[in-house]
């Protein structure tokens, strides 16, 4: 029964090794003495948590090497150096625990003790691609507009020119709508009419011509009016 073997777990997240088990403390009385080896020997009791580095045993502290192939060994400083346990020779050949970080915390030790290199920033990556891609979209559509800025302006001149068009056209039928009833369709009656009126009321039969002109008119609306109040 070893009480004080919890395994070392490394978080991904924060890069940082975790203890995880039922209990990382070792039950007082029960835990191992400092220094002893746990977690395969990749690691020490230190007052009862297997997180002592195996570097202790040579009175020295664990580094983290930088050659390919030592990325999962347990490497002190021997003589001031970073050396794996494997080279050196006074040392027994320490690996690391599977999960624990290596390449200076930028990646964790797998099962067949390889270095697998975690991107801390592919997240980040990602973002600033998308944003690249953004800026690009905006800096074509600017480019687009600098150059064909005449056809926007044009055609957004167009456009104004066709709204007012329109409101023109609009304002002038609307009125002629109201009006059509009694004048649009008599076309030409009526101010012939009128003028006749005028003219023979200066010659000075203007009460026979007036009366005529009144019944004109009233002859000439009637059948109007029957026309408006069909529709
Ligand atoms: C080991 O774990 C204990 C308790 O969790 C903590 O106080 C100590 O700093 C750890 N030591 C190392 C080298 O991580
Ligand atoms: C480490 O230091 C302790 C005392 O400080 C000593 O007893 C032990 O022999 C040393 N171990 C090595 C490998 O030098
Ligand atoms: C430790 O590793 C070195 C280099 O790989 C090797 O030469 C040596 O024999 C190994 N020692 C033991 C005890 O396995």
């Amino acid at each position: 029964m070893f009480v004080c073997s919890p395994v070392l777990v490394f978080d991904y997240v924060a890069l940082t090794p975790l203890i995880t088990g039922t209990s990382a403390a070792c039950p007082p009385g029960d835990t191992l003495e400092d220094n002893t080896p746990c977690n395969d020997g990749s690691n020490v009791c230190d007052h009862g948590v297997c997180n002592g580095s195996a570097c202790t045993l040579y009175n020295t502290t664990e580094c983290y090497c930088s050659r390919e192939d030592q990325l999962c060994e347990v490497c002190c400083v021997f003589g001031g150096e970073c050396i794996s346990t494997f080279d050196w020779p006074e040392a027994e050949n320490i690996t690391v625990h599977p999960g624990y970080p290596c390449r200076d915390l930028t990646g964790y030790c797998n099962q067949d003790l390889e270095c697998v290199y975690v991107d801390n920033n592919d997240i980040l990556n990602d973002l600033l691609d998308n944003l690249k891609d953004l800026l690009f979209n905006l800096k074509s559509l600017t480019q687009w507009l600098k150059s064909y800025w005449y056809w926007v302006l044009a055609s957004f001149g167009g456009l104004i020119i066709l709204i007012i068009l329109l409101q023109v056209t609009y304002r002038r039928k609307k009125p002629k709508k109201t009006e059509r009833g009694p004048g649009e369709r008599t076309d030409g009656g009526r101010p012939v009419g009128r003028r006749g009126q005028r003219g023979r009321g200066q010659s000075g039969h203007g009460r026979s011509g007036r009366g005529q002109g009144y019944q004109r008119r009233a002859d000439e609306i009637s059948p109007l009016i029957e026309r408006t109040s069909q529709t």
